[in-house]
Formats: C-alpha cells, structure tokens, sequence
C-alpha cells in the first residue's frame, strides 16, 4: 500500500506530536463505538494504534476486526476516513511504539487501571507521583495494524464543491473515484 496523500497529510513516524484520530467500532452484538487515539504510525501495511488490552476498544476488535479510523483538520479543510481490519502488531512494533512514548503516556500505560480510576484525587495524585516507572511496557500494553480496505480523502475548495478522492481494494487492486462531498 503506498498513497502519496498518505504522506502528504500524515506527519512523518518520527515527528513527536502524533495525530489523533477516531476509532470506530462494532461490538459482536453490532453495537457501534468510537473513540479517540493517537496515531502511532503508520507505513506500507497500514496504520498502527497502541491501548490496554482490557479497553472496551480491544474487546469489540477480539469480536469483529472490522474498524474506521477518522482524521479531521482544523478549519473545514481535509477528512480522512480509513476502513479496515485491524489485527495485532507484530511483537517488536509493539516495544518500539512503548519506547517511542513520552513519559507521562508510559505511566499511563502502567496506572491505567480500573481500581486507580476509582480512587479520589488525592489517593491518585499521590500514588502517580510515588510511581517509579519500570522500563519495560506493562503486559497490558497491546497495539493493533489496522489494514486498510478503503481510504476516503476529503478535500474543501472555498471556490468550488468539496470533493473526496477514494481508494478502495478490489479483488486486491486499489481502484480510484472521485465522490461529491
Ligand atoms: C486526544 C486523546 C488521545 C487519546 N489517545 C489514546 C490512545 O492512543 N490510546 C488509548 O488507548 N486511549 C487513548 N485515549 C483515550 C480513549 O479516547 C478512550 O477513552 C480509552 O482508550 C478507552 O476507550 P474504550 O473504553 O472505548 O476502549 C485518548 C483520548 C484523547 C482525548
């Protein structure tokens, strides 16, 4: 998979501030959800997220790979939607992606738990700052591949209609269209 936009509207994997996204999901009983991640980064497979395993998010995917991930600009300019399947990342993508986490969100990773969210604050804040942050990701952490089936780009005109520029795999051919906004 190689998209010219992809890179032309992505930030490149080594820029720090990582681009947000929604994550849309199906439970096994077909109910939706969505939800906003980081994204990690992406290349030729597809685009990666990191989360707990024991997330909703993780549980929905376990049921039914099928995801959307949704990309949005500031001020009317670009969309993009990406339809997938998402699937485990491979094992050293999973570390390096830990490694490549600022502090705060590796003692997140570690603290994010059901039985810290119910304490009251001071009981959280004094247990985040007594935290000695091992160097390794807690066995919670878990990333997923999402491989893309379809890639929508949505692009305003101030002096004409938006338009969507879309990618979608047929019979493993990318096959392009131009789509009303
Ligand atoms: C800006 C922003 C970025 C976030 N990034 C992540 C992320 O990369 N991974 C993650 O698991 N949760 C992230 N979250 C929290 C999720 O939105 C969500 O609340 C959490 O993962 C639980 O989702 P679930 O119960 O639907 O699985 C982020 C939230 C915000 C507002």
């Amino acid at each position: 998979m190689s998209f010219p936009l992809l890179d032309e509207w992505l930030p490149a994997n080594s820029e720090p501030e990582r681009p947000q996204m929604i994550l849309s999901t199906v439970s096994g009983s077909g109910i939706p959800d969505a939800r906003t991640v980081l994204l990690t980064e992406f290349d030729s497979d597809g685009l990666y997220f990191h989360t707990d395993s024991r997330s909703r998010k993780v549980a929905d995917i376990a049921a039914n790979p099928a995801v959307a991930l949704t990309f949005l600009w500031p001020g009317f300019t670009r969309q993009l939607v990406v339809q997938g399947r998402a699937e485990m990342a491979p094992a050293p993508e999973l570390v390096a992606a830990f490694e490549a986490r600022s502090p705060y969100l590796k003692q997140l990773a570690w603290l994010n738990s059901a039985e810290f969210a119910q304490l009251e604050l001071d009981e959280r804040l004094s247990q985040w700052a007594a935290f000695e942050l091992p160097a390794e990701a807690p066995n919670t952490w878990i990333g997923f591949l999402v491989r893309p089936t379809r890639l929508t780009f949505w692009r305003s005109n101030q002096d004409a209609a938006s338009r969507r520029e879309e990618f979608t795999l047929v019979g493993g051919d990318w096959v392009s269209s131009y789509l009303p906004g």
